[in-house]
């Protein structure tokens, strides 16, 4: 047992699914508010976490929007970007791709160049520094209009060359995939990828949306297609990845215990899975500790963890190259273990 822990552990990995401002942990938040003169509505770090208890995925967002009212300065989001790094290196990421939501900072004023600027520098010390390479996601919030997404996406557009897909994310039910068509179809004439939250509360025909409206590479959750045979065998034909976040589903009860999560039986559908982490200053854990509790929960075999690592990178944007020697890394990494 303490064998699978440490192969999990030292496993070389990409992660693909992680908010920036979701690893904004409770410390580093008390610290920026003192530094930036923001009121937090807690008294200190425990009262804070004990506010992190969900029934949903609304009462997640409401907590989490108001976490980042701390940040404000470019330093703050390099600081904030670089800890996520320092974690990840210690946990074997090779690769990242952040998620960043503009529109949560721009709205209060912050302007977007502060922000990308901030995490762009620290991606590049950790590229110099612990040899972590990465990829930029800019979310829209959905729960917003389109025309606040296109407003954003032009201020995207001079930093084109740091960005390389644009993806879809905050309150799902009630805002469709089919309220961003437009947005999408300039973000994909403009060079973007795309990727959308689809199918983490919403029905499976939001995850047909975000395939048929939105052309994305991959879907980010996509749980709730295995209510929908035909789109499993869509999911499949085409190897569109889901990229699953396990923590974060029992947080905020997508799934009613890890025991219940379906990522295995994902796996033997045949669906390219990914294990991710999603928030983890929010949701108890970083991508190992999410390895660690479905191979516990699931009874995951050494060679079914080493299918998920190896998955983590072909499912990733980067070129295919580097997803062969990734990939290959893997795969002489579970051999040795044998
Ligand atoms: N923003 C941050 N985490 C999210 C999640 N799990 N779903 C939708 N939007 C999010
Ligand atoms: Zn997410």
């Amino acid at each position: 047992m303490g064998k699978i822990k440490d192969f999990i552990k030292k496993m070389p990995k990409a992660e693909l699914h992680l908010h920036i401002e979701g690893t904004l942990e409770p410390e580093l938040m008390f610290k920026m508010a003192k530094r930036n003169d923001v009121e937090i509505p807690y008294k200190c770090v425990k009262s804070l976490k004990q506010a992190y208890n969900f029934n949903n995925l609304q009462e997640f967002l409401d907590i989490y929007y108001q976490g980042a009212k701390v940040l404000k300065e470019e330093k703050d989001f390099y600081e904030l970007t670089l800890d996520y790094l320092k974690k990840a290196k210690k946990q074997n990421i090779k690769h990242t791709e952040i998620f960043f939501d503009p529109q949560t900072h721009t709205l209060r004023g912050i302007e977007f160049e502060i922000v990308i600027n901030g995490i762009k520098k620290a991606l590049v010390t950790a590229k110099r520094d612990m040899g972590i390479t990465s990829k930029i996601i800019m979310c829209f919030l959905r729960h917003l209009s389109e025309e606040d997404a296109f407003k954003t996406l032009e201020e995207a557009l001079p930093y084109k060359k740091w960005i390389t897909a644009v993806g879809l994310d905050s309150s799902e039910m009630g805002n469709p995939p089919s309220k961003f068509k437009r947005v999408f179809e300039k973000a994909i004439k403009e060079g973007f990828y795309t990727t959308a939250h689809a199918g983490e509360e919403g029905p499976p025909q939001y995850i047909w949306e975000a395939l048929e409206l939105l052309k994305v590479s991959r879907i980010d959750h996509g749980n709730r297609c295995m209510e929908d045979k035909k789109l499993i065998k869509e999911l499949v034909q085409r190897r569109i990845p889901l990229t699953i976040c396990p923590l974060s589903n029992v947080k905020l009860k997508v799934v009613k215990k890890i025991n219940l999560h379906p990522i295995k039986k994902m796996m033997a559908k045949g669906l390219l899975v990914t294990v991710n982490s999603d928030d983890p200053a929010y949701f108890g854990g970083y991508v190992n500790e999410n390895y660690l509790a479905i191979q516990k929960a699931l009874s995951l075999t050494k060679e079914e963890i080493g299918t998920l690592g190896k998955n983590s990178f072909e499912a990733s944007f980067l070129g295919e190259k580097d997803k062969m020697k990734r990939t290959k890394e893997v795969e002489k990494y579970c051999g040795k273990e044998d």
